[in-house]
């Protein structure tokens, strides 16, 4: 097979962060993807509905002339948010869900959830007006080891949360386990998960042994062998409930590259190409439309996109860097490094 045509695929979790930095990062996920739902932890975070349409506004002044690309637009999630601001992002049309994140969890998310019985009445509306919950699922307790923060999570926060609120769609975003992945598998349709590509390709050997790699720390932390495995088997196994989820999260080359450096993963100038590398790993391409085009407006209640894409296979390399913000380089997860598909222009 020397060519692959898709379904246009759809990033179903992304940064594109603000400003000079959006306007440097967004056509990297344009040219490849129809649609992206973009996290709100921007500085200060997408709270409101007007938070929401004015950001979208801002994405669709940054991206190059003559782009299609639709952004999805997330709220974030704090314990305050009042359950008519779920009313008002259902009504707008253009907000999509709402993401989760455990206050400290990770980048941006100091102003999370301190307490998720502080949202019940809010996520009760998410469940009445069929909004998905997009949840980071780590615990954020600085006694639990970070390596068992998901597996963790799944017992005291998502078991519980779904048991009190049964009819609530949530996507499990960028599972890193073989717990979350058996979880999610096992669970009733409303429940369904997005995986990355650097999950599906790497472990955490890649980051730690041989040199401390900064561009693969990203959270959740990649994990051991055992577990990208589960990852690689739930995304090539056929379930309609995993998909694309790329969680590309740029940051400068110095904030990464530090004694005290950013998480983050910038996969999005090869997103596709780098699922089509795991997918091949497993043998598996001809599953890849389903996970990346299928499965994730399947679960978002949303049409799949009208046109295609083809992957050839050619050996190209990544560059070494992106321009990014003024005098800032961003480098790509695999900077340097050769795939063996190339998304055809
Ligand atoms: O690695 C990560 N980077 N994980 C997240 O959850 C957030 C993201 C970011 O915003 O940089
Ligand atoms: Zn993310």
């Amino acid at each position: 097979m020397d060519a692959i045509t898709l379904t246009r695929p759809d990033d179903w979790h992304l940064h594109l962060r603000d400003d000079e930095a959006l306007s440097a990062v967004v056509g990297h996920t344009a040219t490849q993807m129809g649609r992206a739902i973009i996290m709100p932890n921007l500085k200060p975070p997408v709270t409101t509905t007007a938070q929401a349409l004015a950001y979208r506004q801002r994405i669709l002044a940054a991206l190059p002339e003559g782009s299609a690309f639709e952004p999805l637009m997330t709220l974030y999630l704090t314990d305050t948010t009042p359950p008519e601001e779920i009313e008002r992002a259902a009504e707008s049309g253009v907000v999509k869900a709402v993401k989760l994140y455990p206050a400290g969890a990770t980048t941006n998310s100091a102003s999370g959830v301190t307490d998720i019985a502080h949202c019940d009445d809010t996520i009760a509306m998410l469940a009445k007006v069929g909004m998905p919950l997009l949840v980071h699922g780590e615990v954020t307790d600085h006694e639990i080891d970070i390596f068992d923060r998901e597996a963790v999570f799944i017992e005291q926060v998502m078991k519980p949360l779904l048991a009190r609120h049964p009819n609530l769609k949530v996507v499990f975003e960028h599972i890193t386990t073989q717990q979350a992945a058996e979880f999610v598998a096992a669970a009733p349709d409303n429940i369904a998960a997005t995986i990355t590509a650097h999950h599906l390709l790497f472990n955490r050997n890649k980051m730690l042994a041989s040199g401390i790699r900064p561009h693969y720390y990203c959270l959740p932390i990649l994990k051991r062998e055992q577990h990208r495995q589960a990852l690689l088997k739930a995304a090539t196994s056929g379930s309609a409930k995993f998909f694309l989820g790329t969680d590309s999260a740029p940051h400068a080359q110095g904030d990464k590259e530090s004694s005290c450096g950013c998480a983050g993963a910038y996969t999005a100038p090869a997103a596709i190409e780098l699922y089509a590398a795991a997918f091949e790993e497993m043998d598996a391409l001809d599953k890849l439309e389903a996970f990346a085009s299928l499965n994730g407006p399947r679960f978002y209640g949303l049409p799949t996109n009208a046109d295609s894409v083809t992957l050839e296979r050619r050996s190209w390399s990544l560059p070494a860097h992106y321009p990014y913000t003024a005098g800032q380089h961003i480098i790509p997860l695999m900077a340097g490094e050769s795939l063996a598909w190339k998304l055809k222009a």
